[in-house]
């Protein structure tokens, strides 16, 4: 390497010594001996870094390419020169890459190689359906493959660690965040973290098609008060070990490597300086050996959260808390080392931070060939490859979830005659790639009357109009869409949020249709054609209205590159729905928040008694419950039948339940496993999902679906925070969504 050049040739050190290009000469610690394990190669490195070089290691900076907040360090490059970063995110594509790396193994003093971070959160530049959406595919294996194919891309153009998965609990649609998650259930929630760390991280990390997975924002940044981003959490810690920490837990045990902290404070403390959290819970509980990276300037915060009175304070009570690198707040860069003068900092808990990052590096396989994951070929043959559209295609249909389907409105006939494609989001590519789109280009995305006119058959005259916008007031084109629906036998009409209504800083206060979309619904229902609503939305929006207008609803959230050709397959019937919700619809904002698995109160709802918990205005129940979604045939539940009608904890007992297709085309069913624990020492949800299966089923075909049910999925934190099961009556529940489920009951002994 460069170092073994510079010492067979001394004359030309002379020259770089003389002209002050000392810092190129490098040291190459990054070549330690092949035959030590990781630990001691860490600990050759270690011992010959100065303490500004460990502190280079601690620090994260943006590239000037994609920001999320303010751009802290412009001069990026020249820290990268003086060995003062040790990660850059926001910075790829291949060849781009490879010259920041270059910069830091070549002129280096040490010649550390970069860790490049990207936010690839649903796909990199073919872009998946949003989170939320895609976890609506109750579809494990799906899953995996969508993070699998987003590595394979991510990695050819120079990646190495991605900030995803994004596991937080959201239970507030007004968050903007919700559609960077799973939703609202913790058991849905960590399935899909574990399954998405595996996708990202697949089975070798040193392989170049692998990057480092981020699981974020550690932790209940959903919970954020009122909905709003960034805002006050504070929840018993019950309730956060039992609903908010398990997807993060998941994804530990799953191998993610590395965390990322959240904005919020947590029972009065940010959670960038939250002991319990990263020290407590995380080292010390779970054995998590990864590093922990802020989010964003989290530690700057400190002082405007007031819990620090300047940075300095800030970064000492992060580094202490357990926090390993800063991203962007340039405040381990600016002050660590006279915290450690000032005793405030030890050096050997810079050294475990270092290490921690040096591990990840390592494991990465970035010292013995920091370009490996930088290939401009690779990039090019693997970006955006046909078999990936395949792949998002597939994936993007299997996320619809089927709201509505009246008088079976749909699927509709490849030859229906004429149809009017009608609203703001039906001729649009821009929205559909959604928000945290990494690099992807939404003018390659298919838009929705691209997919609908790639499936009709010849004889089918389409009529495209947009109605109106997503936002604004203005009316003057619903003449239009009434005239294209009046010569129409059925109207699709496309409506919802933008793409940025919803990600990080969009919470939204009201959580309807915006603009005048519900008034156009209401307008061409009038007409009296067919009513197919293909809803593009990043959270549950409360639309009644359109559910009591609408023929048929297609929830189809934000799905990415392969979007129209995935909604296509399902409105003309190529594709059978078959996703869930993943998160409770409510019928109004009053309601937030509803989830299904809330608890009973003493004053269960009663119509009849005023004194029990409810509204005055509203129902209780939601517009569509957590697991629901129809399909173009029917599924028929019979009452589930168990091994053993009463078992010890050391047992495990099954739980068959009899499902039938009663119509006429095949189609999948996720069928859902649900357990409510009737008298427990803390009080227990009404429902709580503990497992499922996704089925397929030809027309009238019957399966049994088995499941094992063990006391280890009846557990919880009693009273003294033990995680135990107790013994008593459960209600063992199976149905196709949390609400219509056929049970029995259960003794555990
Ligand atoms: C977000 C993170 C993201 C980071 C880096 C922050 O603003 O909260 O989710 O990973 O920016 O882009």
């Amino acid at each position: 390497m460069k170092i073994i050049k510079y010492l067979r040739l001394p004359a030309l050190l002379v020259v770089a010594f003389m002209i002050n290009v000392f810092a190129v000469q490098n040291d190459l610690l990054v070549d330690p001996p092949k035959d030590k394990t990781i630990e001691q190669k860490i600990d050759s490195v270690l011992a010959r870094m100065t303490l500004e070089e460990k502190i280079g290691q601690l620090t994260l900076f943006t590239s000037d390419w994609d920001v999320t907040g303010p751009t802290v360090r412009e001069n990026y490059k020249a820290d990268i020169k003086a060995g003062k970063v040790g990660a850059i995110f926001n910075a790829h594509t291949a060849a781009f890459n490879r010259e920041l790396q270059r910069i830091a193994v070549e002129e280096t003093r040490l010649g550390i190689p970069l860790l490049f971070g990207y936010d690839v959160i649903h796909g990199y530049k073919t872009i998946f359906p949003i989170p939320l959406g895609e976890a609506a595919s109750w579809d494990l294996e799906a899953i995996e493959k969508s993070s699998r194919v987003a590595a394979v891309e991510a990695s050819a153009a120079g990646l190495h660690w991605t900030y995803a998965p994004m596991v937080d609990i959201a239970r507030d649609p007004r968050w903007g965040r919700i559609c960077e998650g799973a939703g609202e259930d913790t058991y849905l929630g960590s399935v899909i973290a574990a399954a998405r760390v595996k996708g990202f991280q697949g089975k070798d990390l040193a392989a170049d098609n692998t990057l480092a997975a981020c699981v974020k924002h550690y932790a209940a940044y959903g919970a954020a008060q009122a909905g709003r981003d960034y805002h006050t959490v504070d929840m018993s810690e019950r309730v956060l070990r039992e609903v908010y920490l398990p997807p993060f837990k998941a994804a530990k045990d799953a191998g993610v490597r590395t965390f990322m902290t959240s904005f919020n404070e947590l029972d009065g403390v940010p959670a960038t300086a939250n002991g319990l959290l990263l020290t407590d819970i995380l080292r010390k509980e779970w054995g998590f050996n990864g590093f922990v990276v802020t989010d964003y300037t989290s530690i700057n915060e400190m002082v405007d959260h007031g819990s620090a009175a300047n940075e300095k304070d800030a970064g000492e009570q992060a580094i202490n808390a357990g926090v390993d690198m800063d991203m962007q707040g340039a405040v381990f860069y600016n002050y660590l080392a006279q915290s450690v003068k000032e005793g405030k900092v030890n050096v050997k808990t810079i050294d475990e931070a270092v290490r921690r990052i040096l591990r990840i590096k390592f494991e990465l396989g970035l010292f013995d060939d920091p370009y490996r994951y930088s290939d401009v070929e690779r990039e090019r043959r693997l970006v955006m490859s046909p078999e990936h559209q395949e792949i998002a295609r597939d994936v993007s249909r299997k996320s619809i979830v089927l709201l509505k389907n009246e008088r079976q409105a749909l699927p509709l006939n490849k030859t229906i005659g004429t149809l009017a494609v009608v609203g703001p989001l039906a001729d649009n590519k821009s929205e559909l790639i959604g928000s945290w789109s990494a690099a992807g280009d939404y003018t390659k995305s298919v838009s929705l009357l691209e997919g609908i006119r790639a499936k009709i058959g010849p004889g089918t005259s389409l009529l495209h109009v947009k109605g109106c916008e997503v936002e604004g007031a203005d009316k003057s084109g619903f003449e239009a869409a009434l005239v294209a629906a009046a010569k129409a036998d059925a109207v699709v009409l496309a409506i919802g949020e933008k793409a940025q209504m919803s990600g990080e800083a969009a919470s939204r206060a009201f959580i309807d249709l915006p603009g005048v979309q519900q008034d156009l619904v209401k307008a061409l229902a009038a007409t009296g054609k067919p009513l197919i609503v293909v809803l593009m939305n990043g959270r549950p929006l409360a639309v009644p209205e359109v559910h009591d207008k609408a023929s048929a609803i297609l929830e189809t959230w934000f799905l990415g590159t392969q979007a129209g050709h995935a909604i296509a397959d399902v409105l003309f019937g190529d594709y059978n729905p078959s996703g869930k919700l993943p998160v409770t619809f409510p019928r109004n904002l009053g309601q937030v928040p509803i989830f299904y698995n809330m608890k009973n109160t003493g004053r269960p709802m009663d119509p009849n008694d005023k004194y029990t918990s409810k509204y005055l205005d509203s129902p209780n129940t939601p517009l569509y419950p957590f697991g629901y979604g129809l399909s173009y045939t029917t599924f028929k539940y019979g009452v589930p039948v168990l091994s053993k009608n009463s078992f010890k904890a050391s047992e495990q007992i099954t739980v068959t339940v009899p499902v039938t297709n009663t119509g006429t085309r095949g189609g999948e069913e996720v069928v859902q496993l649900y357990v409510r624990d009737l008298v427990g020492s803390v009080t227990r949800p009404v429902k709580e999902l503990v497992d499922f299966r996704k089925v397929m089923l030809k027309a009238g075909e019957k399966k049994e679906v088995v499941f094992k049910l063990s006391a280890d999925q009846l557990k919880f934190y009693d009273r003294q925070l033990k995680w135990v099961a107790e013994p008593g009556e459960f209600d063992v529940m199976v149905g196709g969504n949390s609400a219509e489920v056929q049970s029995v009951r259960i003794t555990l002994k």
